[in-house]
C-alpha cells in the first residue's frame, strides 16, 4: 500500500470515528418529543406569544446549550427550568436538530 493511500485511510477512519462518537441526532425522535413544547413554541417552532421565543431555524449548538443551561439551572426561567428537567442529553440533541431543521 502506498503512503498517500494509507494516510487517506487513517484520516477517513478518524473522521468516521468522530461522527459516530458525536452520536447522530434523531430528528424524528426530536419531533415526537417536541409535542410537549408546541403549546408555547408553536407546532412549527414559531411562537404565537410575544413572550415565548420562536425556535425554528435556530442554531443547533445554541439550542442544545440553552436547554442544558435550563436543565442545570445556570439559565433561570421558571417555565423552562421545569420543562428541561426531564430531558436527557439525547432528547436535547434530538430537539435541537429538529428545531434547527424547521424554517
Ligand atoms: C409553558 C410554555 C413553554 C413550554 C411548554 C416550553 N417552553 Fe421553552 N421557553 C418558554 C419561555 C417563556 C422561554 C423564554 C425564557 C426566558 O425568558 O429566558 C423559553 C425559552 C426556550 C429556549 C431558549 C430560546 C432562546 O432563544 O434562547 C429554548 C431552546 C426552549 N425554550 C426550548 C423548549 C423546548 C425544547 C421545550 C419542550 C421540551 C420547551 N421549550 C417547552 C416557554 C415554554
Amino acid at each position: 500500500m502506498s503512503t498517500p493511500v494509507k494516510i487517506k485511510l487513517i484520516v477517513s477512519s478518524a473522521l468516521l470515528a468522530l461522527s459516530l462518537s458525536s452520536g447522530a441526532a434523531d430528528i424524528d425522535a426530536g419531533k415526537a418529543k417536541a409535542g410537549m413544547c408546541a403549546g408555547c413554541h408553536g407546532v412549527a417552532g414559531i411562537s404565537a406569544n410575544d413572550m415565548w421565543p420562536s425556535l425554528a431555524g435556530q442554531n443547533t449548538a445554541y439550542l442544545a446549550k440553552q436547554l442544558k443551561a435550563f436543565r442545570d439551572g445556570s439559565r433561570s426561567d421558571a417555565i423552562m427550568n421545569g420543562q428541561a428537567k426531564s430531558l436527557s442529553d439525547a432528547d436535547i440533541d434530538n430537539l435541537a436538530a429538529y428545531y434547527n431543521g424547521l424554517k
